[in-house]
Parts: structure tokens; sequence; C-alpha cells
């Protein structure tokens, strides 16, 4: 009889992507994928470390899951709890000591053994006990990489292809470095086959991972290594892949022929996440970002001179210890100058077990607030900007999923803008809504659209041709 498991997935895109590794693991071992934790055999929460409440939420979340849990040991089935990710990679054994109820804590570099530890987890179970005590958060020697199933789920166009995993930079507030280890790049063949296999079941874009992917350099089968600029020129050979990003990126790992590869390769998209953090130079050197503002200025300059319409994308943190009103006007001088297409932005978090949160100079609670709802506004401001600049104009749209209304599908645009697409529209090229009137059958296509309405987080458009 085949098994569920449901998992939930917090933080970023590779938290997303290791989501679905690991049911492709499973899946040989006969777990479908449930879309509730409620039928579940198996519940597996993903977790993210990066900023404030994650083990907070975790726990939360596992609290209501012991109840299910306990039900259903009632009912006479046993199902597990497994917490993975990186609040399971700097927390995992203090978990399972203050929450009993989880069978399982595997870290990001050990998922390629989850069925064997969900058979030692059914083994300790066996003698009737109500939970397994399972701990996997090493850092193997072997690649967990090479342990994936081929046979992967693409059920999107648009598909994550981790290519590079970890860093080695060691920002002073970050705990990467710490819960995703060293930095791993993927041998060029084995990304190249995963795109294919991605390009045969019909995915048309896809966009590269890694916590510093442009520091990628896989090995190459005849010898030395392929930096990212490379390996999105060989992507760009697959037929049927229109559309590459890559996220997220490092300053200073901006090497020369990726900006070539901007202004060269047309299916490079003109957008770029590029996080600054601040712009002031105390603060970058502080956060041992290792770049001052003008360095950054002059990449960006670079960018947009091989890509004149490059959007732009960043990250911020307020409130780094030691931040000062002026630093904090610096960086709301960097954003003014830059103005960034979209942004993230964070009051800092202490993170422990890294280097800024032992400090003592820290920025009080009511001081982060006011900053980040300044620098907030003015990022929204030059967001809706951006938007309303591709009013009247007509962009590509990679069709992906139903939208709310009759006739329309959402997708994303070159500057990876959401689009909501009205496709009862487009005069002569007018397409056919099929049998069940949703246009449903044009999800994985990529149509030319007419923007008519731009709002701060997404477009509408009226469908013009079909490209693909
Ligand atoms: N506090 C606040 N924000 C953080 N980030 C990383 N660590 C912290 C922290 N300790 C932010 C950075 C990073 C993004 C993924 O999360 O801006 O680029
Ligand atoms: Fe963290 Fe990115 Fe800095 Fe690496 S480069 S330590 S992942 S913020």
């Amino acid at each position: 009889m085949s098994k569920k498991v449901f998992v939930k997935t917090y933080g970023c895109q590779m938290n997303v992507y290791d989501s679905d590794r690991m049911t492709d693991v499973l899946k040989p071992h006969g777990y479908e994928v449930s879309q509730s934790a409620d039928d579940a055999d198996l519940v597996i929460l993903n977790t993210c470390h990066i900023r404030e409440k994650a083990a907070e939420k975790v726990y939360s979340e596992i609290g209501r899951l012991k109840l299910n849990k306990q039900e259903k040991a009632a009912e006479g089935k046993d199902t597990y709890i497994a917490v993975a990710g990186c609040v399971a990679q700097a927390e995992g054994g203090e978990m399972m000591k203050r929450a009993p109820a989880i069978d399982m804590v595997l870290g990001p570099q050990t998922y390629h053994r989850l069925p064997e530890l969900l058979k030692e987890a059914e083994e300790q179970r066996g003698g009737g006990k109500n939970h397994a005590r399972v701990l996997d958060t090493d850092f193997p020697a072997e690649t967990k990489f090479d342990y994936l199933p081929e046979e992967k789920t693409f059920d999107n166009a648009a598909q994550f292809l981790t290519v590079q995993e970890g860093c080695d930079k060691f920002c002073a507030f970050c705990v990467v470095p710490y819960t995703r280890g060293a930095e791993y790049s993927r041998p060029l063949k084995a990304i190249l086959e995963e795109a294919q296999r991605m390009a045969d079941a019909g995915v048309v874009e896809i966009t590269l991972l890694g916590q510093n992917v442009n520091a990628y350099h896989g090995e190459k089968s005849g010898g030395g290594t392929a930096s990212l600029a490379e390996l999105i020129r060989e992507l760009d050979k697959i037929d049927g892949i229109e559309r590459i990003r890559y996220t997220t990126s490092h300053p200073n790992d901006m090497e020369d022929d990726l900006f070539n590869v901007h202004g060269e390769v047309a299916a490079c998209m003109p957008y770029l996440h590029l996080p600054v953090q601040s712009g002031s130079d105390n603060t970058l050197k502080a956060m041992n970002r290792k770049h001052t503002r003008e360095e950054y200025f002059a990449i960006i300059e670079r960018l947009r001179a091989s890509r004149p319409d490059i959007a732009l994308s960043g990250d911020f943190i307020v409130g780094f210890p030691g931040e000062t009103d002026e630093d904090f006007e610096q960086t709301l001088d960097l954003v003014r100058r830059v103005k960034y297409a979209q942004a993230y932005s964070f009051k800092y978090s202490p993170r422990p077990g890294t280097p800024a949160s032992a400090t003592e100079d820290q920025v009080p609670e009511y001081v982060k607030s006011q900053r980040l709802q300044r620098l907030q506004a003015l990022l929204n401001e030059h967001q809706l900007e951006f938007n309303e600049s591709k009013l009247g104009t007509e962009m590509d749209v990679l069709l992906e999923r139903p939208g709310k209304l009759e006739g329309q599908l959402i997708g994303r645009s070159p500057y990876l803008q959401s689009v909501h697409v009205d496709l009862t529209k487009g005069g002569e090229n007018k397409l056919d809504a099929g049998p069940d009137n949703t246009y449903n059958a044009y999800m994985g296509k990529l149509v030319r659209v007419k923007i008519v309405d731009a709002g701060p987080n997404s477009l509408k458009g009226e469908f013009v041709s079909l490209l693909n």
C-alpha cells in the first residue's frame, strides 16, 4: 500500500528545491506526495534559520502535528514527524529533547539518506514506542547530489536547479556558512544532464540556485572548472530552454564574462538579484562584505552597460550592530541611486553563533523598526515606478498558473514581475479557450503580452500572440 508524505517548506528557493528532492528520494519507497499534513504518514518540516523566530515557528507547528500524531495513534496508525533544513542542522539535538514528538532530524546535506533514516525510525518504534530518536546532521564526504534519483517531478514550466551550495564568505550576520557548510559546486555535466531532462519534460525556464551562485566553479569532464558564465552559455544550447536566471549572487563574484553573458545571451533574463545589504562603507566593513559602496556602483554600471534594461533586486539589513543614522542615510542614498525594481529588507536579527550576534553595540528594536519602515517606503515607491514604466509596452510572459478570473493565466515577465494575462484578447490571433473554457492548455507557453495596468506587486496584460 502506498504511503503519503507531506513537506512543509520554509525560507528560500533552495529549500523548495530540497523539498522536491526529498519527495523524489521517497517515491521509490512507496511514498506519494500529499497536499496536507492530516492524511500524511510522514510530515517533514523543511526549516529555515536565516532570520528570527524560525525555531519558534517550527515548535508551534510541531505542537499541532503532535495532536494529529496522537489522534492517528489512537486509530492504530503510526505517523512520523521529521525536521529537516537549517534549523535542524543548527539546533537539531536540542529540538529532539524539547519536542519528543519529533522522530527524525536531518540536515540539508543528508536528505539522500532519508529512506535509511526512516527505516531506522520505524525499527525504533517497532516495539510499540510513540516516538523515535533518529538524528543525522553530518556533513558527509559523499555529496547528496550523487545519490538523488534521476526521476524527478517537473510540474511547472519554470524550475529551480541547484548548481552550487554552501558559502565561504562568512558575512558577520549570516548562519549559512554554518548550516549549509563550505562552498560546493556540482560538476558541469551533471547539471547539463538535469537541465536536458527538464527540457525533455517541457520546462522552459530554469533558475540556477546557489547561496553564492556566481561563485560557481563546477568541474568539467575534460579537466579544469566551468564558471557560471560558461554554464549559462552551455544551458543556452539546450533546445526548449528559453529563459535562464540565477540567484543569489555576491557582488565580489561578478566575473568579467558574466557581464558579457547578460549582453550576449538572449535567454539570460534581464533581472539580477544582487544583494548589497547596506549602503554605508562602515557597515559593509563591519558586515565583512569585503567591498565598498563605490565598487558596488561600478558593478551596477557595468551591468547596465551590458544590458541597459536589466532590472535589479537586492537584500538589505537595517540596524546591523553599530549602524548609525548616518550609515542608514547612506543606505537610502544607495537605493535612490540604484533604483531597484524589487527588493527584500529585514531588521537585523542576531543569529546564534555568528560574530555579529556577540557584539555589544546592538541597535534598539524601535530604531530598527523606524529604519525598516523608511527603507521599505522608498523601495516600494521604486517598485511601483518600475512596474508603471512597463505600461503600454509589450513583453514575453511564461504562463505558469491559473488566474482568479475567467480567461486569465498568471506568469512572469522577463523582469520577474507577476503578470495576469487576459487570454480572451488577441484580435485575429485569439486563442481557442479549449473544451473546458479555461485556457489551461496554454500553461507552459510563452506569450507576447501588452501591459495595460500596473500595480505595486503585479501587472495586467492582454494576450497578443503565441511564441512557443
Ligand atoms: N538578520 C537579518 N537579515 C538577515 N539575512 C541574513 N542573515 C540575517 C540576519 N541575521 C538576510 C540578508 C540575506 C537574506 C537572505 O537574508 O539580507 O541576503
Ligand atoms: Fe550569508 Fe550570502 Fe554572506 Fe554567504 S554571502 S555569508 S550566504 S549573506
